[in-house]
């Protein structure tokens, strides 16, 4: 038995979804346990190449049960979507359960993220727009509707009559918008979730049955820890808890049940919206970065901005998770970089800090202080084990575990499923992977 969490350490996008959908293959359950679509998962399989955002990336082992956890952010509309494509292309979605406690996003959600935005002016964050940051509002002040209430429909017009009206105050009076229809945003929002009221359930004593029997369980982590709620870059940061602690929440397992907590980062950093990035790059290694690693984002397709990887905002990660190894993905990409630098340390305001400071002000006012590494030029893709990557590249990944404190268990080489190089036996052993 395996109850492993898969979590971003960094901004997200750290390829957490080919590493699911990889490991899936000796699980049992795949749970998402919180965020939203505005996580935007790729995964490149011998089915293809799929863009996943509420969907588990296990769905592609058919043995596999796949959950939306309590915690998630679920837009109806954006799930049936992607059901669509996957019937489309071949992917039974037979085995997909939603929790019915997972929350909904509302037509009004969306409308309020755009207007929120709008009204941020400058400081505006670039959310996904995808209505998650209200979706969690209406959560905390207890007026959300959630997947079990699509299964009382009277209820349902009820709840969504008495917010609207409360919506509908606020559209007004803070962003000057025309009044919203209860009625018509109840009936269109019943209609057009019939199709996945059969998928909506008690997923509480589904889990708890496969805690029970031993059973492998994953846990997919979307966005990353750096836009934690509590641990991020606040307040340039989603509005969930994208942490270990955050998918025990989300998916309903008490803590004593995680084996292994994997923390998925990229060998160098992305940031998609606004905030600060202390290693951010502009100039072209930058460019050479994004281009050759094709960094734009898989739900809004905007630009990443790219820099070198941070072992400061990373240590930070490190220490708020607890986690027991490392997914260090993307090492081929580093390939186009001759000369290769780590942040070890920031400058801010003359001082050298080795910790992430909580305000977002400060920083922004971090230099990075870094370290040269010496690159490596010859590409990693077609590499399959650890002594046939290149010494430099080998040092680089060593340098990150010493910074890290933690092994580095997988090496992502590639975007395909088998493009990974296993390196250490504790996470390999629990999916029955070899270490190579
Ligand atoms: P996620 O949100 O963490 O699942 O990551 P995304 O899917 O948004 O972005 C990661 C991108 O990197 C996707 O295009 C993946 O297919 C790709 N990817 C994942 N691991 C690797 C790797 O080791 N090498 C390369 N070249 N691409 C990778
Ligand atoms: P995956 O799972 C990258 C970022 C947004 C924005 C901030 C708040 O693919 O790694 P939100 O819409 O959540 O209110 O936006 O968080 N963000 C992500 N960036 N990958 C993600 O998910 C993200 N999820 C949210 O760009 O800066
Ligand atoms: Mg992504």
């Amino acid at each position: 038995m395996a109850v492993i969490a898969v979590v971003g350490g960094q901004w997200g996008d750290e390829g957490k979804g080919k590493i699911v959908d990889q490991l899936a293959g000796s699980a049992q359950v795949v749970i998402r346990a919180h965020g939203g679509d505005n996580a935007g998962h790729t995964v490149v399989n011998a089915q293809g190449k799929f863009a996943l955002h509420l969907v588990p990336a296990g769905i592609f082992n058919p043995q596999a049960l796949c959950i939306i956890g309590a915690g998630v952010a679920l837009n109806p509309a954006s799930l049936l979507q992607e059901l669509d494509v996957l019937h489309q292309r071949g992917v039974s979605t037979r085995n997909l359960l939603i929790s019915e406690r997972a929350h909904l996003v509302m037509p009004y959600h969306l409308i309020l993220d755009a207007a929120e935005e709008r009204r941020r002016g400058a400081q505006s964050i670039g959310t996904t727009r995808r209505g998650i940051g209200p979706t969690y509002v209406d959560k905390s002040s207890r007026i959300g509707l959630r997947a079990g209430d699509l299964l009382d429909p009277q209820g349902f017009r009820e709840r969504v009559r008495r917010v609207v009206e409360q919506k509908n105050a606020l559209l007004h009076a803070l962003y000057g918008l025309e009044p919203l229809d209860a009625e018509r945003i109840a009936g269109e929002s019943l209609e057009l979730a019939q199709p996945l009221l059969p998928h909506i359930q008690a997923v509480e004593a589904v889990i708890h049955e496969a805690l029970d029997s031993g059973k492998t369980i994953l846990m997919e982590g979307a966005n990353g820890t750096l836009l934690d709620l509590d641990h991020g870059t606040y307040p340039y940061v989603t509005t969930s808890s994208p942490t270990v602690a955050g998918m025990c929440l989300g998916a309903g397992i008490g803590p004593r049940h995680i084996t292994h907590a994997l923390g998925v980062f990229k060998a160098y950093c992305t940031r998609v919206g606004a905030g600060p990035m202390p290693t951010e790059l502009f100039d072209e290694v930058g460019e050479a970065l994004r281009r050759e690693g094709h960094e734009f984002g898989t739900t809004t397709g905007r630009p990443r901005r790219c820099g070198w990887f941070d072992a400061v905002a990373s240590r930070h990660s490190m220490r708020v998770n607890g986690f027991d190894s490392v997914a260090l993905t993307r090492l081929d990409i580093l390939s186009s970089v001759e000369a290769l630098r780590i942040c070890v340390a920031y400058e801010l305001d003359g001082a050298r800090v080795e910790h992430m400071p909580a305000s977002a002000e400060a920083l922004a006012r971090c230099r990075p202080v870094y370290e040269a590494v010496e690159g490596w030029s010859t590409p990693l893709t077609g590499l399959r084990s650890w002594r046939h990557l290149p010494v430099q590249a080998q040092r680089y990944v060593r340098r990150i575990e010493t910074l890290l404190g933690a092994p580095v268990g997988l090496i992502g080489v590639g975007e395909n499923r088998d493009e990974t190089i296993f390196t250490d036996r504790s996470l390999a052993d629990l999916c029955a992977l070899a270490v190579s």
